[in-house]
């Protein structure tokens, strides 16, 4: 095997041919190209199955890098820059003049951050300092590494099974530490307007307000909401981070029971982070996760990924807390439930025993 240098090296060529390139963030893996170079990112859009007009993240070396790519960059911006870069926190702000429409989606705002992976960051330094691709504005977009819709990747081998030989080069971090995607923090709608949350991650809304002096507004909460509530999913991307398997949740004391009634000629598979009082009989596989929010965001895509290829005909999560620590994981759960097929839980309970039709999930 090469010495790392080499294959960042080797990494550095191929994003400057325009190749795509996969490495790991602390958050989850990226599929990363040259973002000046528009028929790169194209390759991502393609790569991913992802509509064009959804616009990429893209990461930078450092935050000496953001007026490469942001105008009119706030006060706000910089305190939290320098409180959580490089960290999962990722924020939306004017698109600086040569920034190519092609990695916004069209959009004048950018979204940019500074990942704290070493694998990341090394990868970015050395494309810095080789010339940092087109016009010199060293960023690499970088969505996360799966098919557009799907459970986002947190290990080099989810990567290779989502893109196969889409993907050049899949730089091999082991698994990212945060297990959840970043933050993302809108700091463009100009001065007076509150800073808001568009994706919960383990930036919370309080810590965001430890910087800032005041609570960030989440999207699809009025402005004045507790940062204890959860967002409401949002419509159009309501069905993200999904797996095939057509995905239920449910509260602890529903699990067992509903497990065994769901699985007259089907099988489930089960999540949880309470201890079942037992294991329901007809249970083809319980994952059982960490009562701890950080600890269940890092295994939790890995989790869902295994549980998804189990065979199973549906996979039962357990709720979780209802308290800001959990905000982003349940965020995603329920995205997750709404995009492995919809099927209303409901409907499901009010005919525990009947048989069930498992419709799957088309992508997004
Ligand atoms: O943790 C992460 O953020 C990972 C790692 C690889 O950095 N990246 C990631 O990228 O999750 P992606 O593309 O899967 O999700 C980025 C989200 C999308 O929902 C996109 O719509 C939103 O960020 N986004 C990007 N630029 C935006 C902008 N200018 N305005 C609003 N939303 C934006
Ligand atoms: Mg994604």
């Amino acid at each position: 095997m090469l010495p790392e240098a080499a294959i960042i090296d080797h990494a550095v060529v191929l994003l400057q041919a325009g190749e795509l390139v996969a490495f790991p963030t602390e958050t989850v893996y990226g599929l990363g190209a040259d973002a000046a170079n528009p028929s790169a990112v194209r390759r991502i859009f393609a790569a991913k199955g992802r509509p064009a007009d959804h616009p990429l993240i893209v990461h930078l070396p450092a935050d000496g890098y953001l007026d490469n790519w942001a105008s009119d960059i706030p006060r706000q911006a910089w305190e939290l820059t320098e409180a959580f870069w490089p960290g999962p926190l990722t924020l939306i702000l004017k698109r600086a003049g040569g920034v190519p429409s092609a990695v916004t989606g069209g959009q004048e705002t950018i979204g940019l951050r500074v990942p704290a992976h070493p694998l990341a960051l090394a990868l970015l330094r050395a494309f810095a300092e080789a010339g940092g691709g087109i016009g010199g504005l060293c960023g690499v977009a970088a969505p996360s590494a799966n098919r557009f819709g799907r459970i986002s990747p947190t290990e080099a081998a989810h990567v290779r099974a989502e893109l196969g030989d889409a993907v050049r080069l899949i730089l091999d971090g082991g698994r990212c530490g945060v297990g959840i995607e970043s933050t993302i923090l809108d700091l463009s709608r100009g001065a007076g307007a509150a800073p808001r949350i568009l994706r919960p991650g383990a930036i919370t809304p309080e810590r965001i307000a430890s910087v800032l002096g005041r609570l960030p507004e989440v999207a699809g909460q009025p402005p004045i909401a507790g940062a204890a509530a959860l967002p409401r999913v949002p419509g159009a991307l309501a069905a993200h981070y999904a797996p095939l398997t057509p995905l239920r949740l449910l509260p602890a004391a529903e699990l067992a029971h509903l497990a065994e009634a769901v699985t007259a000629g089907q099988r489930c598979a089960l999540l949880c982070h309470s201890r079942l009082p037992a294991t329901p009989a007809a249970a083809l596989l319980v994952r059982q996760l960490p009562a701890d929010p950080s600890c269940y965001a890092h295994e939790l895509y890995a989790a869902l990924r295994e549980l998804d290829q189990s065979g199973a005909d549906q996979i039962l999560v357990e709720e979780v807390p209802s308290d800001a620590a959990w905000a982003a994981i349940a965020d995603r759960l329920r995205r997750a439930a709404r995009g492995a097929g919809g099927q209303d839980l409901k409907r499901l309970l009010s005919h525990p025993s009947g048989p069930l039709s498992v419709p799957r999930c088309d992508e997004e």
